[in-house]
C-alpha cells in the first residue's frame, strides 16, 4: 500500500513548539502537510511567553523541504490561530488540540487560579480552537480534529484535580464534536498519550523518557488525521509505540423498582449492590442513545403492578436463553425446511377448507387447468406447518421436554409477501421468538419465514402454541413481539356469511399434512375429552378466510394480505360457521361463530386487504382512526420527502399500532432501513418480509398529540400512554420524524 501523505492538507497543531506537539508537527510536515506551528512559548505552568519554540520547529520543517508558519498566540485566542492558517494557506483540514500546562496541587491547596488557568488552556482553549475551525471544515465537507486527554483524566491522579477534570472534559467535548461533525465528514478523536517531554521530566527516569519519545505517539495522531481513517468518537491510549483503544463498560444493572407503582428505597439498592456492581456479562454501550435506550427498555419491561420477583436487567440478560425449562426454547431456530408441493396439493388443501366446484370462484382453486389457477391465500400455513411437524424444533430444546399431547394451537398469523406459486419447493425458517408464562401453561411464539425457490420471501407467519401445565416458570406474561389481536367494532357486522363444513371435512383436511389422530380417531378424541374427532383449527381458519376473500377481495388472493385470529373453541365436522365481518379501512375484522352452539370459535380476528381496497375508503373520507392516523402519516411522508437525510439518520423500520380502546385500529409502517424507499410510509405492517426494529403502540389521540408536540414522547412512555417494543435506541431517533418539539 502507498505511504500515507498529507499533500494539499493544512494542519494546525497547538503547543507544537516542543514535546508531543512538535513531534506531530514534524511528522505531518514531513508527509506534505502545510503546518501552522502554534506555541505560546511559556513554561509548564503557563507563565511567560516566547516566539522561539514555534520558530525553531518551523525552521526544522522548512529545513527538510516542508511548509510551515509560526503562530505565537495563546489557544485562548483560538480564532487568531485559525486565521493564521486561512491567511497563509486558504483553508484548514486538520486541527490537533495539544497545548497544555500543569499546575499540580492536592485538592485543598488548589487555588482558583490553578483551577481556572488549567481549564482555560486545556478545555476552553480546545473549545475555542475547534469552534473557530469547524465552519471552514463544515463548508468544505472535510475535517480531522484531535483532542488530547490523559489517563489522569480517565482515572484521576493525586494532585491533579484541575488537570484531570479538564482532561476528561476534553473527551466529552470530543464525543460531541464527533456527533455534530459526522454528517460533514469531520472526524474527532481523542488521544491519551504517554510522552517523554518536559511535562514528564523529573517524573519519569531518563531512560524511560527516551523510550517514550514523541516519535512513538506522532504516527497514531497522524493516522487519525488522515483522510483514509474514518473512525470518529474514539479514545486511544498510546505511548512508546503501543497503541490501544479505550471504551466504557457497563454492568447489566438491576431494576430496583418492583413495578411502575412501587417506591424505590435505599434498602433495595443496598440489597442489590453486589449485582449492580457485577461486571459479568457487562456491556460496552457506545452512545447516549444506547444507554438511554437500555433504560427505556427496562422501564418498558416494568410490570404495571407488584407481584412476582424483580426484573433485573435489560436486553443482554433478559433475552439470553435460560438453560432449562420453557425459557430454554427462546431463540431456538430450525430450517430452512423444504416443503415441496404440486398442483394436486393445492387442490387438496382447497377441498380441505371446503371450496366447492359450485362456488363462484371454486375452479380457480380446484381445477389445475383453469386459467387463473392458484393456491388459496392461507395455503402457506401448510408450508410452515410442515417445518414444525418434523420434530426437529422440539429435539433442539435440549433442556425441556414438554408433553406434546397437551399442545394447543392458540393463535395464528399469516402474511403473504408475494404470490404463492401453484407448485414449488418452499423453504421455511422457524424461530421461537418469545416464551410466555400464563400460569396454567406456557405459550411459545414461533415466527416463520417462508421463501420461494428464487429466495424471495413468499410469506411469514406467527404461531402461538399453548402448552398446558408448563407454566409458572417465572417468565413474562405478555409479549412484545406477538402480533396483536383486534376486537371488532362495536356495531352490527357489515357483512355475514355462513359456510357449512362437511361431515368428512377433517378427514379431508388432514391429508394436507396434519395427521394428529385427534381429528380422525374417535378413541383418541375421547382421551382428549371430546365426544368425537374435532376439526383442525387451521381448517376453520381457512374456511373463514374464504368468507373474507369472497366478500371483500372479489375472490382474488392477491388482495388478501394478512390474517390473524385466536382459536377460541373447537368445531365439529359438519357444523356451520357464521362469519361476521366489519370493514375498517383496509382491515376486515371478523368473528367466527358455530351456528349450532352460538359459541365463537375464532375471536380477535382480522384480515388485512391490499392498500388499494383500503385507500378507496380513505379517499372517501374513511372512518374514525384510519383517517386521523393517515393525516399524521401523510404529513410525515411529506416531510421525509423534503429531507432525504432523515431516512439515513433513522435507518430503521418503525411500526405504529394505533389503538382504539383495547383494539388495534390501524397499523402503519415507516420503513427507512437502508435509506428511504420510494414510498417509505404505508399502511399495515412492514412489507417484503421485513421486521420492525421498533414497534410503537398508542391511542390515536396520543399519536396526534405526540406529533403535534403537545405530548412529549418520554412522558407518554413513562405514563404508559406509549408502549415501545424492539430496539430502544431507535426510539431516540423518533424525534427526527416529527415536527420540532422537545427532544425525547
Ligand atoms: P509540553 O509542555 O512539552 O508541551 C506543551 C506545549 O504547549 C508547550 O510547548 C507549551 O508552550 C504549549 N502551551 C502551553 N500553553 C499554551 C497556550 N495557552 N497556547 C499555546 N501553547 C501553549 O507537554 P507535552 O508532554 O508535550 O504535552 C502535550 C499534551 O499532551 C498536553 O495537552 C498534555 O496535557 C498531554 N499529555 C501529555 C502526557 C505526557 O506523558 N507527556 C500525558 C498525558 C497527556
Amino acid at each position: 500500500m502507498a505511504p500515507l501523505n498529507f499533500h494539499n492538507k493544512v494542519a494546525v497543531v497547538t503547543g507544537a513548539g516542543g514535546g508531543l506537539g512538535r513531534g506531530y508537527a514534524l511528522l505531518l510536515g514531513s508527509r506534505g502537510a502545510k503546518v501552522v506551528v502554534n506555541d505560546l512559548g511559556g513554561d509548564t505552568k503557563g507563565e511567560g511567553k516566547s516566539s522561539r519554540a514555534a520558530d525553531t520547529v518551523v525552521e526544522e520543517i522548512r529545513s527538510t523541504g516542508g511548509t510551515a508558519v509560526a503562530n505565537y498566540d495563546s489557544v485562548e485566542d483560538g480564532e487568531k490561530i485559525i486565521q493564521t492558517a486561512l491567511d497563509n494557506f486558504g483553508h484548514i483540514d486538520i486541527l490537533v488540540n495539544n497545548a497544555g500546562i500543569l499546575r499540580d496541587r492536592s485538592l485543598p491547596r488548589t487555588s482558583n487560579t490553578d483551577w481556572d488557568l488549567v481549564h482555560r488552556v486545556h478545555l476552553r482553549g480546545s473549545f475555542l480552537m475547534t469552534r473557530a475551525a469547524f465552519p471552514m471544515m463544515k463548508k468544505q465537507g472535510y475535517g480531522r480534529i484531535i483532542m488530547t486527554t490523559s489517563t489522569a483524566g480517565i482515572f484521576g491522579n493525586f494532585g491533579q484535580a484541575n488537570y484531570s477534570a479538564a482532561k476528561l472534559g476534553l473527551l466529552g467535548l470530543s464525543n460531541t464534536v464527533a456527533i455534530e461533525g459526522r454528517k460533514y465528514n469531520i472526524n474527532c478523536n481523542t488521544v491519551a498519550p504517554f510522552g517523554g517531554t518536559r511535562m514528564t521530566q523529573g517524573i519519569m527516569p531518563p531512560d524511560m523518557l527516551e523510550e517514550l519519545k514523541p516519535e512513538f505517539v506522532a504516527p497514531v495522531v497522524s493516522w487519525l488525521c488522515h483522510e483514509d481513517c474514518h473512525d470518529t468518537g474514539g479514545l486511544y491510549v498510546t505511548g512508546g509505540g503501543w497503541v490501544s483503544k479505550f471504551r466504557w463498560e457497563n454492568t447489566t444493572g438491576v431494576m430496583c423498582r418492583e413495578s411502575r407503582v412501587s417506591a424505590m428505597t435505599p434498602e433495595t439498592v443496598r440489597d442489590n449492590w453486589d449485582k449492580i456492581c457485577d461486571f459479568t456479562n457487562s456491556e460496552h454501550l457506545e452512545s447516549n442513545e444506547e444507554t438511554t435506550g437500555s433504560i427505556l427498555e427496562v422501564l418498558n419491561n416494568l410490570k404495571d403492578s407488584p407481584g412476582t420477583e424483580l426484573q433485573h436487567t435489560h436486553s443482554a440478560a433478559s433475552t439470553s436463553p435460560s438453560t432449562t425449562g420453557p425459557l430454554s426454547a427462546l431463540g431456538v431456530s430450525i430450517g430452512p425446511t423444504d416443503f415441496t408441493y404440486t398442483r394436486k396439493d393445492v387442490v387438496l388443501y382447497a377441498l380441505g377448507v371446503g371450496v366447492s366446484t359450485q362456488d363462484e370462484d371454486g375452479l380457480r382453486f380446484l381445477y389445475e387447468n383453469s386459467e387463473d389457477f392458484c393456491p388459496l391465500p392461507t395455503f402457506t400455513v401448510i408450508a410452515s406447518q410442515a417445518a414444525m411437524m418434523g420434530g426437529e424444533l422440539w429435539s433442539k430444546m435440549s433442556n425441556w421436554s414438554p408433553d406434546l399431547t397437551k399442545l394447543l394451537h392458540g393463535e395464528m398469523y399469516i402474511e403473504n409477501l408475494a404470490p404463492i406459486p401453484p407448485a414449488a419447493t418452499l423453504a421455511t425458517t422457524t424461530t421461537v421468538s418469545d416464551v410466555l408464562d400464563k400460569g396454567s401453561g406456557s405459550v411459545l411464539i414461533l415466527d416463520t419465514v417462508t421463501r420461494g425457490e428464487d429466495g424471495t420471501d413468499v410469506s411469514r407467519g406467527q404461531w402461538s402454541l399453548f402448552l398446558v401445565g408448563e407454566g409458572n416458570f417465572g417468565g413474562p406474561r405478555s409479549s412484545k413481539v406477538a402480533m396483536p389481536l383486534a376486537d371488532p367494532p362495536n356495531r352490527p357486522p357489515d357483512a355475514t356469511k355462513e359456510l357449512t363444513t362437511g361431515i368428512d371435512q377433517a378427514a379431508l383436511y388432514r391429508l394436507s399434512g396434519d395427521y394428529n389422530p385427534l381429528h380422525i380417531d374417535p378413541s383418541f378424541a375421547a382421551m382428549g375429552g371430546f365426544s368425537q374427532p374435532i376439526l383442525h383449527g387451521l381448517c376453520f381458519y381457512g374456511v373463514t378466510a374464504r368468507a373474507v376473500l369472497a366478500t371483500y377481495c372479489d375472490g382474488q388472493p392477491s388482495k388478501f394480505k394478512a390474517m390473524k385470529a385466536r382459536f377460541a373453541k373447537p368445531v365439529l365436522p359438519g357444523q356451520t360457521l357464521v362469519i361476521a365481518m366489519w370493514k375498517e379501512g383496509s382491515r376486515i375484522h371478523f368473528t367466527t361463530t358455530v351456528k349450532e352452539t352460538g359459541k365463537a370459535c375464532l375471536t380477535g380476528g382480522y384480515v388485512d386487504i391490499t392498500e388499494d381496497a383500503g385507500a378507496k375508503d380513505m379517499a372517501a373520507g374513511g372512518k374514525g382512526v384510519a383517517v386521523a392516523g393517515s393525516e399524521v402519516f401523510r404529513e410525515m411522508a411529506g416531510r421525509l420527502a423534503g429531507d432525504s437525510s432523515v431516512a439515513a439518520k433513522v435507518n430503521a423500520i418503525i411500526q405504529w399500532n394505533v389503538m382504539k380502546g383495547d383494539n388495534t385500529a390501524d397499523q402503519w409502517t415507516v420503513d427507512l432501513k437502508g435509506g428511504a424507499a420510494a414510498d417509505p410510509v404505508y399502511m399495515g405492517p412492514p412489507q417484503g418480509g421485513r421486521r420492525p426494529d421498533l414497534t410503537l403502540t398508542l391511542a390515536e389521540e396520543n399519536l396526534v398529540a405526540l406529533v403535534a408536540g403537545s405530548l412529549k414522547p418520554q412522558a407518554a412512555f413513562l405514563s404508559g400512554q406509549l408502549k415501545l417494543a424492539g430496539n430502544m435506541a431507535v426510539a431516540q431517533r423518533l424525534q427526527l420524524l416529527m415536527p420540532p418539539h422537545p427532544r425525547m
